[in-house]
């Protein structure tokens, strides 16, 4: 089959997946080549069993598979063949040297960028999809315009922002999508090359275009922004339980005016996932760089409340459970970051397990689909930790629940069940607010959820 355009995506994550997943299904024109340097993960995309979980995600890549899809480790071939190159290797938070632990780690966006360099033939549009920080597009310009070869690159910044869960969801009806490029006669018409792809399945009106530092900055805002909710909400939860407001009945009174709006207002154990602490400490690392330290202390605020809300569920399990957890045994109702997902990047069940067994509490750790990743996370710990995929099963002989993720099926659970199974007092320690805390409190637990007063037969 001739196709019109080869698109390749470098970097098979859970962005680049999805994302390509997804064009390759609603263009059968397009050719899409995706390419990593992870030869196991490429054979587990063209295996039956995929690297992610995401619903919907298997039957689109099932569809286009070996039609228009493809996913293959020769990375030279897919750059030589390719017209427009997306580039979503991973940028993790920087561990060594300056800026270790706040700035992005780009190596891996560096090398990828040489590698372009060496390999291309011909003309190419780049496309930046990983999150990175503003003004890199310039350093991609530099490596790949300083040999004198003759070819000519756009490079265009398409940051995602899909959430994980709902990334085909995400995918297929955009709030929005955002394309910066430089303002050039030559990057224009790349950046109408990439709308022309978007234009196949989303309304003009939802497609912006922008300068391609403001597009840069625009991802790390909004991540910023979205955490910022989180952060909010779950300080006022700490005032709440001083004070017996109830945290539901404020984001309630508060997210009915229609300026604010009533999503990302959950209290929580703490926010997580791969994406928010990481790009905030990037935004702030970019603000110190600059000089503007008092911006960067305001987004810093944003993480130092969600590192006291973690560390307050657990003095608060400690406080609740007559100030010792030594030899008891808590059960996590949950370990993926958020419900929907097998993923575990940052979530705030990784900190406060450790904080557990800190306490030399044992652990029962059940959850519907992260525990392969939470077994990987805690690896290594100096305690016992059960890892039991049956929520009823996890539940026995323990003194606490804990729910560290909103998953649907812990709201179903027969509760009484699970209180007869449970040595006494019990507990339950409800980190999402997702349960009926007055039922179960008729059920014999002493129930302690956040930013709500305790339920106690004490
Ligand atoms: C990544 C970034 O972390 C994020 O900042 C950005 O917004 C999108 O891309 P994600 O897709 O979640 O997010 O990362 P990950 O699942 O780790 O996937 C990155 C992939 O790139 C990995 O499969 C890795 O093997 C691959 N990779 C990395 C390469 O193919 N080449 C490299 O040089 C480095
Ligand atoms: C986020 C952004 O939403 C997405 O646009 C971006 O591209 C990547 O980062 P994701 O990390 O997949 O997506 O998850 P998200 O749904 O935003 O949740 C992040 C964390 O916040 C989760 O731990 C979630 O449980 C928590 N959260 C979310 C709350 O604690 N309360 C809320 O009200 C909403």
């Amino acid at each position: 089959m001739i196709f019109e355009k080869n698109i390749l995506c470098i970097g098979a994550g859970y962005v680049g997946g999805p994302t390509m997943a997804m064009i390759a299904h609603k263009c059968r024109q397009y050719k899409i080549m995706v390419v990593d340097i992870n030869a196991d993960r490429i054979a587990q995309w063209n295996s039956d069993d995929i690297p992610i979980y995401e619903p919907g995600l298997d039957e689109i890549v099932k569809a286009s598979r070996g039609i228009n899809l493809f996913f293959s480790t020769k990375i030279e071939q897919g750059i030589k063949e390719s017209d427009i190159i997306f580039v979503s290797v991973n940028t993790p938070t920087k561990t060594f040297g300056a800026g270790a632990g706040m700035a992005a780690d780009l190596q891996y966006w560096e090398k990828t960028a040489r590698q372009i360099r060496e390999y291309a033939e011909s003309d190419k549009i780049i496309v930046e999809k990983s999150t990175l920080p503003v003004k890199t597009a310039l350093a991609m310009e530099r490596i790949l315009t300083s040999t004198d070869n003759g070819i000519h690159f756009d490079i265009l910044s398409n940051p995602e922002f899909l959430a994980e869960g709902t990334a085909i969801k995400d995918l297929e009806n955009p709030d929005r999508v955002l394309i910066g490029s430089q303002e050039t006669p030559s990057g224009l018409r790349a950046r109408d090359e990439l709308v022309k792809i978007y234009a196949q399945w989303v309304p003009l009106e939802h497609i912006i275009t922008s300068n391609i530092w403001s597009s840069e900055l625009s991802k790390l805002v909004s991540n910023a922004f979205l955490a910022q909710r989180i952060s909010s909400i779950n300080s006022i939860s700490a005032l709440c339980e001083k004070t017996d407001a109830d945290i539901s009945e404020v984001a309630r009174a508060v997210g009915m005016d229609s300026r604010l709006g009533n999503r990302f207002l959950n209290s929580s154990v703490g926010f997580g996932g791969s994406c928010f602490k990481k790009d905030i400490l990037n935004l702030v690392y970019l603000c110190r760089n600059y000089g503007l330290d008092e911006v960067a202390d305001y987004w810093e605020g944003v993480v130092a409340i969600n590192d006291y809300q973690e560390e307050r569920f657990v003095l608060k399990i400690l406080n609740a459970m007559f100030n010792t957890l030594a030899g008891k045994k808590i059960c996590l109702f949950g370990f993926a970051f958020k419900a929907d997902t097998g993923d575990t990047r940052e979530s705030p069940a990784i900190f406060i397990s450790k904080r557990l067994i800190e306490e030399r509490s044992e652990l029962a750790i059940t959850d519907p689909k992260a525990l392969k990743n939470a077994m990987i996370d805690l690896n290594g710990l100096d305690g016992e930790i059960k890892y039991i995929e049956d929520p009823y099963e996890a539940a026995i002989g323990s003194d606490a629940i804990a729910v560290m993720t909103e998953w649907g099926v812990y709201k179903d659970i027969d509760y009484e069940k699970v209180f007869r199974s449970m040595a006494k007092p019990a507990f339950i320690f409800d980190g999402r607010n997702i349960l009926d805390h007055k039922k179960l409190f008729e059920v014999g637990f002493n129930v302690f959820p956040i930013g709500k007063p305790a339920l106690t037969h004490f």
